[in-house]
């Protein structure tokens, strides 16, 4: 039986990878800010560092897996901490735990990306680069001189990049530990409907094209990030799955 950490598991995509986890047979340690079975509050370093200590007590210092999932989406009022939250709560705690996934001879990790990340400069983007360079305290200023939605997307654009850089790392790949993402469009949970609810984002959320005809559901997200953890997936390295109903596909043919 697989140990699995999951952040962000008590409500939307982490709650359904939670359920598809443990329903396969996995063992699943959640972690999130209530409800949980590590309750601590991944904004700061301090709660990064108190989920990491109480996964490693919980699972004996190793892990078959690890889905960073937890984030705040582009109404949330303060964008310095949507960046906390989105990059560097993935960011670090998959940096911290990356030793207890190698005690395990093929272990993996996944990080929920957002295909917003394609709807942001791609370069130069100085937030994306901050969060990149490990600056959280430059980060977090760059993004308060913005809004929230500059903050979501350059720290998905971020994430996605720390996936691909550190995937094919001795570190990573060298390990034998596979890292890859996901990168979600509009799926219906607490978070979009806040969004939905938004007097700017809700009418650019609702305008925005998916060829599929319809917002997704936790459980599609869930099953990809199944896949990618499973010996299935023991080719992908690097990977940014988009799981979007194809709208990245519609609004950027040619970025591959
Ligand atoms: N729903 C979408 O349309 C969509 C699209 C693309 C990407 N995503 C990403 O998917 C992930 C999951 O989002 P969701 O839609 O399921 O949202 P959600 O709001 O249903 O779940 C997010 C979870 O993260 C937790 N969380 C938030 N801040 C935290 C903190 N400081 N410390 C610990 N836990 C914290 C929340 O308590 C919540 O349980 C997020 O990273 C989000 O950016 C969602």
């Amino acid at each position: 039986m697989r140990t699995i950490a999951v952040t962000g598991s008590a409500s939307g995509i982490g709650a359904a990878v939670r359920g598809a986890l443990a329903g396969a047979g996995d063992r699943v340690i959640g972690i999130d800010l209530r409800d949980a079975d590590v309750e601590a509050d991944l904004s700061h370093a301090a709660g990064r560092a108190k989920a990491v200590a109480a996964v490693e007590r919980a699972c004996g210092a190793t892990l078959g897996g690890v889905v960073a999932c937890a984030g705040l989406g582009p109404q949330v009022p303060d964008p310095a901490t949507i960046v906390s939250v989105n990059y560097f709560g993935a960011a670090e705690l998959l940096a911290a735990l990356r030793p207890a996934l190698a005690r395990s001879p093929r272990s993996a990790a996944v990080a929920v990306a957002s295909n917003s990340a394609g709807l942001v400069a791609s370069s130069p983007n100085p937030l994306t680069e901050a969060c990149l360079r490990g600056d959280e305290a430059q980060a977090r200023e760059i993004a308060a001189q913005g809004d929230g939605f500059g903050a979501y997307a350059g720290s998905k654009l971020a994430l996605a990049r720390f996936v691909r850089r550190c995937a094919v790392s001795a570190d990573w790949a060298g390990a034998g530990i596979r890292l890859n993402a996901v990168a979600p469009g509009a799926v219906r949970t607490p978070l979009l409907d806040a969004g939905l609810a938004h007097d700017q984002l809700g009418p650019a959320i609702r305008a925005f094209p998916i060829p599929l005809g319809a917002f997704g559901e936790p459980k599609q997200i869930a099953a990809v990030i199944a896949f990618l953890l499973s010996e299935a997936a023991s080719f992908c390295c690097g990977s940014i799955v988009f799981v979007d109903g194809g709208s990245d596909a519609l609004t950027r043919p040619d970025s591959v």
